[in-house]
């Protein structure tokens, strides 16, 4: 595996595997990886010729200086994972690569409309600006021809699928399965700071997934659903900050309100503090991303 540390060298590599008519694949990554993200890498190993990960922890999509500075830095051990997937390049910047001008610097501002004020962007504003930003200056470096994105983060797949829209960028977005443990937790770097208590605990989060999704089609009670979800979460010990029903619709979402067309992707999402890590989860209901 190359490593390369500045986006120039990176970029002069790039060109050569371009000229040699190879096709890249792109794994963005804040690095704490798991079998979630070497899964996106070997998605991309099947897909395209060569294929980048970079591992940069992104100080401008977190918006509680905490959850920045307490976010788990294990290169040594990324590197020995991304070598047992054949992985083909790392980049592995510093935060001076990314922003000479530093994080507060002045930085684009990108029109998500509503999207990035739902959910996530709800409660942690500014955070979808921040991933449009890095994401931007990685995909101006590394030039892929497709960009593989874990489910898990569903939303922040479609503010990328908007990104891409944006900055007319010929970059196909590959949006992949959320992997999971053997209970069912949704395989996340933050698992990692749950306690063993706590994560024994966690599985609740996709029992209450599974539990909406038994009820689905029975009923037309979406609101009752998401309530007794999130009493169920509270039950369990969880602070939930949203259980919702969604639908999936011109790159963007919605509260499901109403019986949803055939042809609708409808997804329930969820965000939960326990142990004070904050987890989320989705699963689809119909349709697919
Ligand atoms: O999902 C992540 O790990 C990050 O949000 C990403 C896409 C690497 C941007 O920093």
């Amino acid at each position: 595996m190359y490593l390369f540390k500045r986006k120039t060298d990176l970029k002069k590599h790039l060109d050569l595997v371009r000229k040699n008519n190879k096709s890249i694949g792109f794994v963005p990554t804040m690095g704490a990886l798991h079998q979630g993200h070497l899964s996106l890498i070997q998605a991309a190993k099947k897909e395209t010729d060569v294929v980048v990960c970079s591992i940069f922890v992104n100080p401008t999509q977190f918006n509680d200086s905490k959850d920045f500075e307490k976010y788990p830095i294990t290169v040594d051990e990324d590197i020995k994972k991304l070598n047992t997937v054949s992985t083909d390049i790392l980049f592995l910047p510093s935060v001076e690569e990314m922003y000479p001008d530093g994080p507060n610097g002045q930085q684009p501002h990108y029109d998500f409309g509503n999207l990035e004020n739902l959910l996530e962007g709800e409660f942690r504003p500014g955070h979808f600006q921040g991933v449009g930003i890095i994401v931007h200056k990685l995909l101006d470096i590394v030039q892929p021809d497709q960009l593989f994105m874990g489910q898990k983060d569903l939303q922040q797949c479609l503010i990328v699928r908007q990104l891409l829209h944006i900055i007319q960028s010929n970059t196909k977005l590959v949006v992949c399965p959320t992997q999971r443990e053997a209970d069912g937790l949704a395989m996340s770097s933050r698992n990692a700071r749950l306690s063993p208590t706590a994560r024994k605990k966690a599985i609740a989060i996709y029992q209450a997934l599974q539990k909406i999704k038994q009820n689905y089609g029975k009923g037309l009670l979406f609101m009752e659903d998401a309530h007794e979800a999130f009493d169920f979460l509270k039950n369990e010990g969880f602070d939930p900050e949203y259980v919702d029903i969604l639908i999936v619709e011109n790159g963007t979402i919605h509260k499901l309100n109403e019986p949803p067309a055939e042809s609708a992707t409808v997804v329930a999402a969820i965000a939960a503090w326990l142990d004070g890590v904050r987890l989320i989860d989705n699963i689809i209901l119909q349709g697919r991303i």
